[in-house]
């Protein structure tokens, strides 16, 4: 595979695990702890596997993305199995990593992963060798990273000592032994607790692993992007199919001004992730939208910002970033977050601004249920020059004329 599309692909990963470790705009780590320490795990006990246990690690928790809280938070095997939310995440995390190009092992490794050794685990019951392998080593470093943060001032040997109480229960003792080992290396310990040297341990084991079985042809950042996109909608009860509706609309809308297919690509790619600064605001906020408070809503206004900032940390993303965060942006200056006005808002993020206005019109969502095409016109057409660049909503109106239905695909 082509080096630079390999190592964009890889931080792009890496990017998509920190975002989902965002809550309540502090960063947890919790994916990255455990990518780290599976993965130094597989290098001691299963080589062959290390790269899928990397990436599953990284990803594990994906399928709890549309928890109010974090998945740390809820420690206790009882509270885990009486949420359904946490009860199938191993499910949908698996099916999630499944469309992800180059980990044929990770999906596997993910429904795994909270197995017990002793037939006590989910979503299967499996047992002892019956769980797999890679998954094994990623329950040990959750639960690693889990007795990190229980509160208590835990030390290397009380960690040892809690490990140990787990084992032929939750864990193996070939795990226990590599665990064990790990820990005995100078400075593990402080590697996995102190976040500059977790992020630089994380860098260089993410340039070891090797990406297989993706061609030249694949659309790495596309379908990526696009598995992003949905991981951002699952956050929120009422966005199913949005970042991708959005990316569509303003996708069309960009072809229909004659834009140049440079530009077209990257405002495809810019709507797929325009609201991941979404996954920073608690979902208890997002699914409450007619009735926040000032902070409340104050907060909802950050994810444009939030969007800029995470995806200007991926250097293969930089360029979208002043499209995607200037999605609220409007044309008379009274948006948010920067208050850009006119011409000065990017091209992209004005079409972009439209798209989402149409999707947000349009979408079935529980408590409204007048949506239709020719009001969603109407109202964009009213707010043509205020709210949106009038060239831009000469070009969508065109097009979304032609929609017959509402557009819940
Ligand atoms: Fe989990
Ligand atoms: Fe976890
Ligand atoms: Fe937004
Ligand atoms: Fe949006």
């Amino acid at each position: 595979m082509n080096i630079n599309i390999e190592k964009a692909w890889k931080e792009l990963i890496t990017a998509l695990a920190l975002v989902l470790d965002l809550h309540e705009g502090k960063k947890l780590y919790h994916a990255w702890r455990v990518a780290v320490i599976s993965t130094m795990l597989a290098d001691e006990i299963l080589p062959e596997n290390k790269s899928d246990v990397f990436i599953a690690g990284l990803l594990h928790d994906v399928g709890a993305m549309s928890l109010h809280d974090h998945i740390t938070k809820y420690p206790s095997m009882s509270e885990q199995v009486r949420n359904p939310i946490i009860r199938t995440h191993t499910i949908i995390g698996a099916q999630v990593v499944s469309d992800l190009p180059g980990f044929a092992t990770a999906p596997s490794l993910i429904l795994d992963h909270h197995e017990h050794w002793d037939g006590h685990g989910y979503p299967r019951s499996k047992q002892g060798e019956e769980i797999i392998s890679g998954a094994q080593l990623i329950r040990a470093a959750d639960t690693f990273d889990f007795m990190l943060r229980d509160g208590s001032n835990n030390t290397p040997s009380e960690v040892i000592r809690k490990m140990e109480s787990r084992v032929d229960r939750e864990l193996g003792k070939p795990i226990f032994s590599a665990v064990k080992k790990i820990m005995s290396e100078g400075s593990f310990f402080q590697d996995i607790i102190d976040i500059p040297r977790l992020s630089s341990l994380l860098f260089k084991l993410r340039d070891e692993i090797s990406v297989e079985g993706i061609g030249e042809k694949t659309d790495v950042m596309g379908i990526s992007l696009s598995v992003f996109g949905q991981v951002i909608d699952a956050k929120h009860a009422y966005t199913f199919g949005h970042s991708r509706r959005v990316s569509k609309y303003g996708l069309l809308i960009a072809i229909a001004m004659n834009l140049p297919h440079d530009e077209v690509t990257k405002i495809k790619w810019a709507g797929l992730v325009h609201d991941i600064g979404k996954v920073a605001v608690p979902s208890s906020i997002l699914d409450n939208a007619e009735a926040l408070s000032a902070e409340e809503y104050a907060l909802v206004k950050k994810h444009s910002g939030f969007t800029q900032e995470i995806l200007e940390t991926v250097s293969c993303m930089k360029d979208l970033a002043p499209i995607a965060g200037a999605h609220h942006e409007r044309f008379d200056g009274k948006g948010y977050h920067r208050m850009l006005k006119g011409k000065e808002i990017p091209l992209g993020a004005r079409i972009l601004a439209v798209a989402d206005t149409f999707d947000s019109l349009t979408s079935i969502r529980g408590y409204r249920s007048d949506r239709t095409i020719p009001k969603a016109i109407a109202e964009i057409k009213k707010s043509s020059h205020t709210q949106f660049d009038p060239d831009v909503v000469e070009a969508a109106v065109a097009i979304f004329q032609n929609f017959m239905t509402p557009a819940i695909d």
